[in-house]
């Protein structure tokens, strides 16, 4: 038999990564950056700074960029390819809307199916010129312009990157930019910027509303910049302990941004028991140490509002939920259909293969208990999602003889070190 057991630091989180470096690129200067991501994606961002002119290197425990300030880009003369990473796609066609260049993004079979014109409305918007294919995919093509209009933009999806791309390219435009999200997302990048000192307004109101406003060109002094550990990977160990009998672990360094951890309520609420405790603070965000354990867990409904603070997260949570008694409702994930694949399609896919009883109505994941229920010998099929191949990485770890998965290589994306750390925490036992 195998349990989760002791403690471990896990890698740099995804998205403080790409912004970091995003960031870097536009301070005047040299920044270390230490405990980066060294994941796919993050790569992908890193390569892509490169062809924009920005120089970038690999010192002993850190990462040196050298960064060309607001509005510092050079015309890249080979397309922009960004490999799996939506991030990457999407933060960076704001990055250089306000630089007067040309540029092309590309992506993986996965990447090209997935929406960009959520950005670059807005951008065209205020004045760069674009072309998609099929009106919504990439490669897209941009023309940029030193001289975007400073407007007020309305996003209505709720998505982080959305505002991460309208922020960067706000910092290299001549006024004030207003960026109002109906629903709040996660606010790395505004902390981020705090942190290095750029001032800007925000306001967060009753209704859910935030607003922030901007009053470029900026220019960034760079300092140092840690990056706490990712909180969504953490996750995965998180659930495995959970639903591992006699399992009990703890994960250092995590960041708590209260828009990461919303999942860890969310488990409280099906009786986790999970602990968490604040160490310190880095580059304006607060890092801690969670520990959790085995825990009888029971199923409840998680309403739409809280998706876009767990929206990393509900392919591991179906996995807890799978293991809980009574019903799991997961209503309103219609995001989940924008991700690295359709994940409402692949969560489902995957359990039903197993014999869970899981449906779907409509934008809902519905997953019952599996009581009763001969779990069958399945490979299961991660869509080329490093989020799905994790999940079920973890659940396989419950059910060694049943479980096999199709193609891991996928976990590279976001994770590279997952199964290092997996067998750290991972004892045998007899039963
Ligand atoms: C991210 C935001 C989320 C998330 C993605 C990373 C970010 O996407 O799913 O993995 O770093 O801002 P959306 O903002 O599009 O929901």
């Amino acid at each position: 038999m195998l349990k989760f057991t002791g403690s471990l630091k896990i890698s740099g989180c995804k998205s403080l990564s790409h912004r970091s470096v995003i960031i870097a690129a536009m301070a005047v200067g040299q920044t270390k950056i230490y405990n980066l991501l060294e994941s796919q994606d993050i790569l992908s961002t890193i390569n892509i700074l490169r062809s924009l002119g920005i120089k970038i290197k690999k010192a002993s425990n850190y990462w040196v960029v050298n960064g060309n300030g607001t509005g510092g880009f050079n015309e890249p003369d080979k397309v922009l390819d960004c490999g799996n990473s939506g991030s990457s796609a999407r933060m960076l066609l704001g990055a250089v809307a306000s630089n007067p260049i040309n540029c092309t993004f590309i992506g993986d079979k996965s990447l090209s199916k997935r929406t960009m014109s959520r950005v670059t409305n807005h951008l065209e918007k205020i004045g760069a010129e674009i072309k998609l294919t099929k009106n919504d995919f990439l490669p897209v093509m941009i023309r940029g312009s030193d001289n975007l209009l400073p407007t007020e933009h309305i996003i209505t999806k709720a998505s982080a990157q959305i505002k991460s791309a309208l922020i960067f390219a706000a910092l290299n435009i001549r006024g004030k930019t207003i960026i109002t999200e109906l629903t709040p997302t996660r606010d790395h990048t505004e902390r981020m910027l705090k942190y290095l000192k750029v001032k800007f307004k925000s306001e967060k109101s009753k209704n859910g509303k935030t607003t922030i406003e901007l009053d470029g060109p900026y220019e960034i002094l760079p300092k140092k910049i840690s990056i706490a550990s990712d909180p969504s990977s953490a996750a995965f160990f998180i659930v495995g302990a959970l639903i591992t009998p006699y399992s009990k672990i703890t994960l250092e360094n995590i960041c708590l941004n209260p828009s990461r951890i919303a999942y860890i309520d969310v488990l409280k609420q099906m009786g986790a028991k999970i602990n968490i405790k604040k160490t310190h603070q880095v580059c304006g965000e607060d890092i801690g140490r969670i520990t959790a354990e085995y825990s009888q867990l029971r199923g409840i409904t998680i309403n739409s509002e809280q998706s876009p603070f767990l929206i990393d997260e509900y392919p591991i949570l179906s996995i807890a939920a799978s293991q809980a008694t009574g019903i799991t409702i997961m209503k309103g994930l219609s995001e989940l259909r924008h991700k690295e694949s359709d994940r409402i399609k692949s969560i489902t896919y995957n359990l039903i293969k197993l014999n869970f009883n899981v449906k779907t109505r409509g934008d809902d994941i519905i997953i019952e208990n599996k009581k009763n229920t001969i779990l069958k010998k399945a490979v299961i099929k991660t869509f080329g999602d490093h989020r799905i191949a994790m999940s079920f990485s973890i659940l396989a770890m419950l059910y060694t003889d049943k479980i096999k998965i199709d193609d891991d290589k996928c976990i590279s994306i976001s994770y590279p070190n997952f199964k290092k750390d997996l067998d750290k925490l991972i004892t045998k036992y007899n039963a």
